[in-house]
């Protein structure tokens, strides 16, 4: 599977910048847990406005950064925010991060987001594996072949063994894909739960069908940030997911830095 011109351009660049030719581990980093980035040592960080090619990131929350460095002496690529479609970008731009990842050999490839709670039996602050999609607008089908050669969510059972490894509470489930910007209403949440979406978020489908495409070893990992439309009588607003994710970004280090120690 070829990768797009662009993104050697881009190797390049990074590499002459001194990012490794071959890295371990790749993580992106959702709203508010840009700040995972902290835990990088060594640490080589580029504006996303200096890369060239790069998209830029527009959303609060999400610094727009790539930040090369080890943890643990695993080499580790980490993108401080992400492209979502709903900013303006084509699918194939917001799956730029996984072929980049691609490009340096990556072979973990750890994919967060911020989420609403579906699952009445979810509270904010919960961590869910994600081991399953469903995509309400499927014109998300646009980067993707009409088969995958790998499985989406191969890794989700051992995601779940390693959290409890590190005696991190997690839930699993499957993540609903709404293109956004705008939050879901009420009616639309009660009919997510019945076609059995535990999560709702705008971000992570495009880029775990991509990792599946380009054979990246992918697990993907929400935080619950807020319950979603109806679940409670309180307003939505972007603040109420950072201070959510601010909250957790401990145990979300945590868990990251095992998955790319033994995923
Ligand atoms: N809906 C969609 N996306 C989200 C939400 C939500 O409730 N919370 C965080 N991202």
């Amino acid at each position: 599977m070829s990768l797009p011109d662009y993104i050697s351009e881009i190797k390049s660049y990074l590499v002459t910048a001194g990012f490794d030719e071959q890295i371990n581990s790749a993580v992106i980093l959702g709203s508010g847990l840009g700040s995972f980035g902290e835990h990088i040592q060594n640490a080589i960080t580029i504006p996303y406005g200096h890369i060239p090619s790069f998209p830029q990131s527009t959303v609060e929350g999400h610094s727009g950064s790539l930040i090369f460095g080890t943890i643990d002496g695993n080499t580790v690529l980490a993108f401080s925010g992400r492209f979502h479609h709903y900013e303006g970008h084509s699918f194939k731009k917001t799956v730029l991060p996984v072929q980049l990842a691609k490009s340096f050999g990556v072979h973990k490839l750890i994919i967060s987001n911020a989420a609403g709670g579906i699952n009445l039996n979810f509270s904010v602050g919960n961590l869910m594996v994600i081991d399953n999609i469903i995509r309400q607008n499927m014109m998300i089908s646009e980067p993707s072949p009409k088969t995958w050669k790998y499985n989406l969510y191969e890794y989700a059972d051992r995601v779940f063994d390693i959290a409890g490894e590190l005696d991190i509470p997690v839930k699993r489930g499957t993540y609903l894909y709404v293109k956004g910007p705008n939050y879901e209403t009420k009616a639309e949440i009660k009919a997510f739960r019945y076609m059995g979406g535990d999560a709702v978020g705008m971000s992570t489908a495009p880029e775990l069908m991509e990792a599946a495409k380009l054979g990246v070893r992918a697990a993907a990992v929400s935080l619950i940030t807020n319950a979603a439309a109806g679940v409670t009588d309180q307003k939505l607003d972007h603040a109420e997911v950072k201070e959510a994710a601010d909250l957790k970004k401990e145990e979300f280090a945590r868990l990251v830095k095992g998955l790319i120690d033994k995923l």
